[in-house]
């Protein structure tokens, strides 16, 4: 049974390979491959905290310039620049990272580094561009040294998150690691490895947690499961990505 289910996945990532789909990952499966597949998206519905109430007249544009002048934590006095967020005001998807790094610091552009480089390629396998969905981060300031986000710091910022969802109201959110799964549904008792597979309610848009891309860089046997949550929320969608 065990040697089935692995001679099966076996043959899905070659698949998936000579789909042409490299980032997901070229070493063979192995038994820690298992660990990481949990079943398809599916049922057991978790629900988040409720909405705040967003005026008519807020914009996407408006919320950045109130992070421009954010000095609600301490990470305003050290950051070059904020970051926002990028990509389309109505998307269907949003992409919910942890926090900017050096790259996104001096840039203002979120996942702009070797992880924004990965983000692209899963971005483009699904068969969407980047300029399509909007992609943006729990925090809107580096956290020096490229450390975890301090809870202070998720509690001052997540606002910003929760009001760029209402103003953009994607169709579903896809959660990048651990830190956007646990701020969006305020659970800190979540973790990716264990929540993959289940489809979360974001206050009424379907929220599915993925792998954050840094992750999937120091984790080849990762990036089956990503791929397969990726297809997830294409599904939500009713697509399919592009055969290659
Ligand atoms: N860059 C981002 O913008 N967010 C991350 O979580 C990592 C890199």
């Amino acid at each position: 049974m065990r040697d089935d289910l692995l001679g099966n996945l076996r043959q899905l990532l070659e698949l998936d390979r000579g789909l042409g789909l490299d980032w997901i990952g070229r070493g063979g499966l192995t038994t820690s491959d298992l660990a990481l597949l949990a079943p398809p998206v599916s049922a057991p519905v978790i629900t988040a905290p409720t909405a705040p109430v967003i005026p008519p007249t807020d914009t996407l544009r408006a919320c950045a310039a109130d992070i421009a002048n954010c000095r609600a934590c301490g990470l305003g006095a050290s950051r070059i620049t904020t970051v926002p967020g990028d990509g389309d005001h109505q998307a269907d998807i949003v992409f919910v990272g942890e926090a900017p790094g050096a790259d996104e610091d001096a840039s203002g552009v979120p996942f702009a580094g070797k992880e924004g480089d990965l983000l692209n390629k899963m971005i483009a396998a699904m068969g969407l561009r980047r300029d399509q969905v909007f992609i943006t981060n729990v925090l809107k300031c580096r956290p020096p040294a490229n450390r975890l986000p301090a809870a202070d710091e998720v509690t001052a910022c997540v606002g910003y998150l929760h009001r760029q969802l209402a103003l953009i109201r994607p169709k579903v959110i896809c959660t990048l690691g651990n830190v956007p799964l646990r701020a969006l549904m305020g659970d800190d008792r979540l973790g990716v490895t264990g929540a993959r597979g289940t489809r979360f309610d974001y206050r009424g848009t379907p929220l599915i947690p993925t792998f954050h891309p840094g992750f999937l860089l120091r984790n080849d046997s990762a990036k089956k499961p990503c791929w397969e949550d990726l297809k997830s929320v294409l599904a939500v969608l009713g697509r399919v990505p592009p055969s290659r």
